[in-house]
């Protein structure tokens, strides 16, 4: 077991553990990525987007280039959810402004029956990025691992690729539920090992990424993301040479989900940007921590707009224990660099000013 660095900022840890912090913690999902120059830089070093994702050196250089840029709380490896399933054989690719394609989707039976958890071993070069990270970022701030929820990865494995009604997994969910939990339950086995691999090697949280829950009916939703994000959960590895390793689950759309999502055994949800955060924090009461959830389009408003609209979230939240600010979806490619800086900025100050405001 390598050992690490002692760690310098633990403002995201303590908020998830929900323990008081000076001022509120901020990472931004996608923030390591195009609206960057110097991402866009080592891509083209790299040739492509999978070859900056399996190269552990470029991979820990993007994940450290916005922790350089600004001064969050949270670094995220540098990869992407679609690893597992190309790990399972599908032939993962990226076209140019169309995203992911798989060469192999599921598309019958045998398909389905044909599908197993891939050996972790394929996906060694995400485990050595965690580690190569962790040492590089000396201690500055954690860690976070991440992986998709077993619904979201069956979407792309089972479209072949992004889809604007998954009329394919609908039909599939509706015709043939049977080779639907098939998929799903391969998928959270393949994501539990997958996560606790990324924790062994060095992730000091991680996340469960469900972007497409939210596309589910009420029903389904509980039937066939919920659950099996629970089962993932269940499996985690939560404590490593004595220190708790939390657990943040974002289904987007899930906002009327909140009180059964906070049930399945996560440290924190994350929220997109239709839910309320005062609304949302008395639902989930003690139970969790809450993570997000400024709209990500507020980073096309002026510096004065993006101050105004980090202050309103802050104060949804207020000055009590669990709140981690995010974006409540990725940052867009077309978003400026010194937008985010504006915000990152906002939420230190304003939030620090809240909390002694309150003790004066
Ligand atoms: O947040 C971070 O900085 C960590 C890295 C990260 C990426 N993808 C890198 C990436 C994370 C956490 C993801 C998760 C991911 N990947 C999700 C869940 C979160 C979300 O955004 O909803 C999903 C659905 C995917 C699948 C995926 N990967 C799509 C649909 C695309 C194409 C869309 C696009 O933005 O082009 C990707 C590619 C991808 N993954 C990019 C990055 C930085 C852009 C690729 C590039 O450089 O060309």
């Amino acid at each position: 077991m390598t050992t690490f660095a002692p760690l310098q900022n633990d403002t995201f840890l303590r908020a998830l553990r929900r323990e008081p912090t000076e001022y509120t913690p901020v990472w931004l999902m996608r923030q390591a990525g195009r609206y960057l120059p110097e991402y866009r830089a080592t891509r083209a070093q790299a040739g492509s987007f999978m070859q900056l994702a399996q190269n552990p050196e470029l991979a820990t250089e993007v994940t450290i280039q916005p922790i350089d840029r600004y001064n969050l709380d949270a670094a995220i490896l540098f990869s992407d959810i679609l690893t597992v399933p190309d790990a399972m054989g599908l032939g993962l690719r990226f076209v140019e402004n169309e995203g992911p394609k798989f060469d192999r989707p599921l598309r019958d039976e045998v398909d389905v029956q044909r599908l197993e958890v891939p050996d972790m071993a394929k996906l060694e070069y995400v485990f050595d990025a965690v580690t190569k990270i962790r040492k590089t970022l000396n201690g500055r701030v954690p860690l976070i691992g991440f992986a998709g929820s077993p619904y979201t990865i069956a979407c792309y494995m089972v479209e072949g690729g992004s889809s604007s009604d998954f009329r394919t997994i609908k039909s599939m969910m509706y015709s043939r539920p049977d080779l639907l939990h098939h998929i799903l339950s391969v998928n959270a086995h393949a994501t539990a090992l997958y996560l606790n691999a990324q924790i062994a090697a060095g992730a000091q949280a991680v996340m469960l990424f469900d972007t497409w829950g939210g596309s589910l009916s009420h029903q389904c939703y509980q039937e066939f993301s919920l659950s099996y994000m629970r089962q993932v959960v269940a499996q985690l590895n939560r404590e490593v040479n004595g220190e708790k390793i939390p657990v943040i689950v974002f289904t987007k759309g899930g906002g009327q989900w909140l009180e059964a999502m906070s049930e399945i055994g996560a440290d924190a949800l994350g929220l997109d940007w239709t839910t309320n955060l005062t609304q949302a924090k008395a639902r989930v009461g003690e139970r969790v921590a809450l993570q997000g959830n400024i709209d990500p389009s507020v980073l096309f408003g002026s510096e004065a707009v993006i101050r105004q609209t980090v202050r309103q979230v802050l104060d949804e939240y207020g000055t009590d224990v669990g709140h981690v600010f995010n974006l409540g979806h990725g940052i867009s490619q077309f978003a400026t660099p010194e937008s985010v800086g504006f915000l990152v900025d906002e939420v230190h100050r304003y939030s620090r000013s809240m909390r002694e405001s309150k003790s004066a």
